[in-house]
C-alpha cells in the first residue's frame, strides 16, 4: 500500500514538555508551534497531500486564563508570521472549528490567511482551532434541519454521503492516519466522524520533540498496514 494521503494529528504534550524544564505551560506552546513548519514541510517529501493539525479543543477552554489568552495570542502571532512562507511554500491552509466565540482579530487573520492561500495546492494544511467533534456533528445537525424546515433537503435523502457535507471538513478526504503524542491513547473529540477508519498511531514524543524523521518513519510504517474497512483480504 502506498503512504498516508491525509495525516491528522493531536499534537499534545507541550505542557508536560514545559514541565520538565520548570517553565510555565506557555513556553511549551510557543516551542510546539515551532515545531509545525518542520512538519508542514515534511509533507511533500513523504507523499502527504493534506495535513490536519488539533491546536485548540472546543474543551481546552476549560484551563486557566492565563493559558488561554495566551494560546489566543501565541494563534495571532503565529498567523502573522508564518502567512508568508506558507503562501509561498504552495500551501492551502483552511481552518476548522467553531469561530463564533474567537476574538474578532484572530478571525480577521484567519480569514484572510485562507484567502491568501486558496489557489495553492501542494499541501492542504487544516488547522483545528476551538474545535470539537461532537461540536462539529451539532452544529452541522443544526443547519441540516435548518434545510429541512426550509425544503431545501428531503429528510429521506439524509445518509451517510449528505451529513459530511454538513461538517466543517466537507471538502477533505477522511484522514488515514491520526497521529498523537504525548503517550495518551484517546482521541480527545477530534474528528469523529472523519476518522471512523482511520489507522492510528500513538507515540510517546511530546509534541515539541517530534521531528520530521519521526514523521516520516510513521508515514513509512502506515504503507505496510492491511486496511480492510469491513471487508475481507482478497
Ligand atoms: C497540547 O499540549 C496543546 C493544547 C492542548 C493546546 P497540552 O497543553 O495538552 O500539553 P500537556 O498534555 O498538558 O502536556
Ligand atoms: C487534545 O489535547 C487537544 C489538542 C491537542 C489541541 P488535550 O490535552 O486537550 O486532551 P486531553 O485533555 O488530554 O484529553
Ligand atoms: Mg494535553
Amino acid at each position: 500500500m502506498s503512504g498516508p494521503r491525509h495525516v491528522a494529528i493531536i499534537m499534545d504534550g507541550n505542557g508536560r514538555w514545559a514541565q520538565m524544564r520548570n517553565r510555565p505551560r506557555l513556553f511549551g506552546h510557543h516551542a510546539g508551534a515551532r515545531r509545525v513548519r518542520q512538519i508542514v514541510e515534511s509533507c511533500p517529501p513523504n507523499g502527504v497531500k493534506y495535513l490536519t493539525i488539533f491546536a485548540f479543543s472546543t474543551e481546552n477552554w476549560k484551563r486557566t486564563q492565563v493559558e488561554v489568552s495566551g494560546l489566543m495570542k501565541l494563534f495571532q502571532r503565529y498567523i502573522t508570521k508564518e502567512a508568508r512562507t506558507l503562501a509561498e511554500a504552495g500551501v492551502r491552509v483552511r481552518f476548522i472549528g467553531d469561530r463564533v466565540r474567537l476574538n474578532d482579530k484572530l478571525v480577521e487573520l484567519m480569514d484572510s490567511l485562507e484567502s491568501t492561500t486558496e489557489k495553492n495546492n501542494k499541501l492542504h494544511l487544516t488547522i483545528a482551532l476551538n474545535y470539537g467533534g461532537r461540536d462539529e456533528v451539532a452544529r452541522a445537525t443544526k443547519r441540516l434541519a435548518q434545510d429541512v424546515k426550509s425544503g431545501n433537503l428531503d429528510p429521506d435523502d439524509v445518509d451517510e454521503e449528505t451529513l459530511p457535507k454538513y461538517l466543517d471538513t466537507y471538502v477533505l478526504p477522511d484522514p488515514d492516519l491520526v497521529i498523537r503524542t504525548s503517550g495518551e491513547a484517546r482521541i480527545s473529540n477530534f474528528l469523529l466522524w472523519q476518522s471512523a477508519y482511520a489507522e492510528y498511531e500513538f507515540v510517546d514524543t511530546l509534541w515539541p520533540d517530534f521531528t520530521a524523521e519521526e514523521f516520516g518513519a510513521l508515514t513509512s510504517k502506515y504503507a505496510n498496514r492491511d486496511r480492510r474497512f469491513g471487508g475481507v483480504k482478497v
